[in-house]
């Protein structure tokens, strides 16, 4: 009865939603552990498509018990709205749960994330402006507001109070942007906080007795490895913690109560917002990348940079993150290709190099080395086992295998829950 978390292995946007929604149908438990509404999943139910930001992918199912975990920073609008959503789609959400601990997003977050990306000028993030960065600026600086604090409206306010004399200042005098009003401010989340309290709870006291009851529990990460503010590639990056370790941390559970961790990615790369991506396609095949894959975020709508399968970026993801398997998806996209590319390690100033680099202005600098294999030409959607695949498929997945050193546990060949091949058990 293992507690699985599943992580993103590259810069996001891997079909994290696809491979959770497929696990969730035995998981019970289905948590969130970082990010908040910057994250968008996109699940295929039979003809329905659903998009998730915040409400973990496992909502899907009736049933599961679905936590928002402390290390989330939830914007209640956003949660709200997106409970209107699957309610209007007859989806049961009676299953959810939010930590108490989980920070706010504030309207001020969302003010600061996009006016101090405008400051930021041509050393832009790119982030989704979603309030973000803000919001976990806070929690570091020990000024954010919490569920908890919905739950006590004097105590709101106080809080709120605070805020707002440092975020109007910053806002008016230096962004000259335009400040919030405190009543306007605290009516509108009291107006939350009576539609959401009853969900506030100890939510790592919750798993941590599924844990320990053998219940199968599935941590589904947001973003990936390389948007991790540690481990990414900073400072474009995100502010939290996508890598396994952020489980731990974002569901208050110990790493001795982690079974398996599996990284998802696709069967190439992509990446959105700005900074250093080696194996990046700036040409037809890149641009055919992007439309048989629809590689256009969920969130922003912002077509992503798109590129070939990275073994150096996946041997990392491996090392940071512990990977137990991967579960590769998208493989359907290169199904017309002739040939496909795999990066087996970077050129840097006439020298081979096989490990990620941790300097930002290096990794600018590197030059991929491609190894080219034959594609397979043929529609892979319709496998339903490993077997199904055409040879050369088979081989480009078992090629990724001995490149990164880690088996694959899954291959996705299209958006839909049956295309989905297990190739090793997980639950
Ligand atoms: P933020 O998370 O909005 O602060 O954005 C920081 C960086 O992370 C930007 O480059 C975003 O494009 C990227 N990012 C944030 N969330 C996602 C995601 O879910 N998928 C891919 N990239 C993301």
């Amino acid at each position: 009865m293992p507690a699985v978390v599943l992580i993103g292995a590259q810069w996001g946007d891997e079909g994290k939603g696809k491979i959770t929604d497929y696990l969730a149908e035995k998981a019970e438990y289905v948590v969130r552990y970082q990010g908040g509404n910057n994250a968008g999943h996109t699940v295929k139910v039979d003809e329905q498509e659903f998009k998730l930001h915040l409400i973990p992918s496992g909502i899907l199912y009736p049933g599961k018990t679905c936590i928002i975990g402390n290390g989330v920073v939830v914007d209640p609008a956003v949660l709200l709205e997106e409970l209107s959503y699957l309610a209007a789609r007859n989806i049961d959400t009676s299953g959810l749960r939010i930590s108490a601990n989980a920070h706010l997003i504030m309207p001020y977050h969302k003010r600061l994330d996009a006016v101090e990306e405008d400051r930021r000028g041509e050393h832009k993030i790119g982030t989704t402006k979603r309030g973000i960065g803000p919001a976990y600026m806070d929690k570091a600086s020990r000024s954010g507001i919490r569920m908890i604090s919905l739950l006590d409206g004097a105590e709101f306010k106080e809080k709120l109070a605070q805020n707002l004399e440092e975020k109007n200042y910053l806002l008016e005098r230096v962004y000259e942007a335009e400040g919030f009003d405190l009543e306007a401010v605290y009516a509108e989340y009291m107006g939350y906080a009576e539609r959401i309290s009853h969900l506030i709870t100890d939510t790592s006291l919750l798993i941590n007795e599924a844990i320990l009851a053998k219940r199968d529990v599935l941590f589904e990460g947001a973003q990936g490895t390389l948007l991790d503010v540690d481990h990414g590639t900073y400072p474009f990056v995100t502010s939290s913690h996508p890598t396994a370790g952020g489980a731990c941390m974002g569901a208050g559970v110990g790493p001795t109560r982690i079974d398996q961790v599996i990284g998802v990615c696709k069967a190439y790369t992509t990446r959105v917002g700005e900074g250093p991506f080696p194996t990046e396609l700036d040409d037809e095949m890149g641009e055919e990348i992007r439309k048989s894959g629809a590689e256009f975020g969920t969130t922003t709508g912002r077509p992503r940079r798109c590129g070939w399968f990275d073994a150096v970026i996946l041997r990392y993801a491996a090392r940071v993150n512990g990977l137990s398997s991967v579960a590769l998806t998208k493989l359907d996209v290169l199904d017309n290709l002739d040939t496909v590319k795999i990066c087996t390690g970077y050129k840097y100033q006439g020298e081979t190099i096989t490990e990620f680099p941790h300097s930002l202005k290096y990794l600018s600098q590197c030059q991929p080395i491609y190894e080219e294999l034959p594609g397979w030409k043929q529609d892979t959607s319709s496998a339903r086992t490993f077997d199904q695949l055409p040879d050369n498929a088979k081989n480009y997945v078992r090629r990724l295998e001995e490149l990164t050193g880690v088996k694959a546990s899954i291959v996705a060949i299209g958006p839909k829950r049956d295309q989905t091949i297990p190739v090793i058990d997980i639950f």
